[in-house]
């Protein structure tokens, strides 16, 4: 499919990326006394950029289900700032050790690593206190289970675990059972939450919800491994951070155990199939079918 036919989702998603970035705007905090370092190095993180997909699969998934933007917006912010404290960790350097993240130097380039390891601590323990506010919902069970869900997919039975097995694994031979389970948890789990918030959010049908779901974890799939791809083929100046270190590392990817056609034709089909699994929404998902287009896509 051409491009041409994303124009609505590439207009959506930047009318939510806006509204999101005043949101956390507004949330984040900003001054304080000798530690307002820590409020500038997570601002820094925050509004360096980046594609806000997980706030547009949040704040879409609620709008299935009449769910009011407030709530929306809430969730996508607290979201994108689990992602946000994510890529912060992920680029330090005992991980993949990164100097680019979203076209800027990464935050324990700009500031210090002791600095970006508790600017990506308070994202995350940040991502909580905004979710548990009587604002986001004003029924504290549903504000509970959106704790509940994105305390999972965020830990070490989602994308730490991930991340976890994604540092064992280098230099590794692995099979593709586990480079899907690996890729499902290091990716998949914080855009399945993202799927799944506007369910709980909109107190959606089980077949709803069970929809969302497996669409979520097809599409999770395909973007880990079109960021796979962008590392094999994209350039810095194109993705906002450094390419080709994925092999250089050692890492297990998609590209690495399927080489790089194999691997698009696998993120192409793993996009369809989350397509199909919209079949029970109308034209109201039509934005959810076009972002599962997008991911295999991008060029960014
Ligand atoms: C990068 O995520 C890391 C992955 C989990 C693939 P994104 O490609 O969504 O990064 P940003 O938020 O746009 O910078
Ligand atoms: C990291 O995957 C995914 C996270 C959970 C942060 P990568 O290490 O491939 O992400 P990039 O390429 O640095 O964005
Ligand atoms: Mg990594
Ligand atoms: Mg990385
Ligand atoms: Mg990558």
């Amino acid at each position: 499919m051409s491009n041409i036919h994303l124009v609505g989702f590439e207009r959506a998603r930047d009318a939510v990326a806006v509204e999101v970035e005043h949101k956390l705007d507004m949330l984040l905090p900003r001054e304080g006394g000798v530690e307002a370092r820590i409020f500038e190095a997570m601002r820094y993180a925050v509004f360096a950029g980046g594609k806000r997909f997980r706030p547009f699969l949040a704040c879409e998934s609620a709008r299935l289900f009449g769910v009011r933007d407030e709530s929306a917006l809430r969730v996508a912010a607290a979201v994108e700032c689990v992602h946000t404290y994510s890529l912060v960790h992920d680029d330090l350097p005992c991980m993949d050790d990164d100097d680019l993240r979203r076209g800027q130097p990464t935050v324990h380039k700009q500031f210090d690593e002791a600095t970006a390891v508790l600017a990506g601590d308070a994202l995350l323990t940040f991502a909580f206190e905004i979710l548990v506010h009587d604002a986001t919902h004003e029924d504290q069970r549903i504000r509970c289970e959106l704790i509940r869900k994105l305390a999972r997919a965020s830990g070490g039975q989602g994308m730490v675990g991930g991340q976890m097995i994604d540092l064992l694994s280098e230099g590794q031979e692995i099979d593709m059972v586990a480079i899907t389970r690996l890729q499902r948890l290091k990716t998949g789990a914080l855009i399945a939450f993202a799927c799944e918030a506007g369910a709980v959010l909109g107190r959606a049908s089980s077949e709803a919800r069970m929809a969302l779901t497996a669409y979520a974890h097809d599409m999770g799939l395909a973007y880990q491994i079109t960021d796979d791809l962008l590392d094999a083929e994209g350039s810095a100046g194109e993705v906002g951070k450094a390419t080709g270190k994925d092999e250089a590392a050692g890492k297990a990817t998609f590209v690495s155990v399927l080489g790089v056609e194999r691997a698009r034709a696998q993120a192409r089909m793993l996009s369809d199939q989350a397509i199909q699994h919209l079949d029970l929404f109308d034209e109201k998902a039509d934005l959810l079918r076009q972002a599962a287009r997008f991911v295999v896509s991008r060029r960014s």
